[in-house]
């Protein structure tokens, strides 16, 4: 007997807990976001976006640059690349065009020679011709070593060679 009515109960549950929420139009409200919450949820979990592959890696540069060289690489050249040259070494700087390509906060050292605009704090164009930076003071070269270690140190831009 007791068994009848517990099931009796639980098979009437659902229906009567239906009826119970769309008694209230309070609870209907709240079933309506509830139901536009989780197909929200289920639609962005569908839209994840591929992974962007990474770019193919430009091939290695071996060689010697003058200032009027190096300007040719600012980003803006049909393989996009862009070159650095700090205290005399080029770096490959391709892969921080946020940073050095058209538009970045350092895109004036794109190309260029940054030693000088890096000891001095300065994000300004270097110089049109080969700067020795032979009146910077102790600070400010030690400063552009500095940022000679940085660059080759994390490892992620490539050293080239000599800036000429
Ligand atoms: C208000 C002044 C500045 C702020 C707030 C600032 C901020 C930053 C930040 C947050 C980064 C690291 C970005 C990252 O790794 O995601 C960075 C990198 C850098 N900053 Fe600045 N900066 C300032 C001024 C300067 C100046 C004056 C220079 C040089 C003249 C400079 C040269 C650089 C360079 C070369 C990098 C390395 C970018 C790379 O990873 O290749 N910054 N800066």
């Amino acid at each position: 007997m007791a068994e009848g009515s517990v099931s009796s109960e639980s098979s009437g549950l659902f229906p009567s807990l239906f009826l119970e929420i769309i008694r209230s139009p309070l609870n209907i409200a709240l079933l309506g976001v509830i139901t536009l919450l989780v197909y929200k949820i289920v639609k962005s979990r569908q839209n994840i976006p591929e992974p962007i592959p990474p770019e193919p890696e430009l091939p290695k540069l071996r060689k010697d640059f003058t200032v009027e060289e190096l300007k040719k690489y600012d980003g803006k050249g049909p393989d996009g690349r862009i070159l650095v040259a700090v205290n005399g070494k080029v770096f490959d700087v391709t892969k921080g065009k946020r940073f050095y390509g058209q538009g970045g906060p350092y895109s004036a050292f794109g190309g260029r020679d940054a030693s000088r605009g890096l000891a001095t704090f300065s994000v300004v164009s270097a110089k049109d011709e080969y700067d020795d930076l032979s009146d910077l003071n102790t600070m400010e070269m030690d400063s552009v070593r500095e940022w000679e270690m940085q660059f080759k140190g994390e490892g992620q831009y490539m050293y080239i060679k000599f800036c000429a």
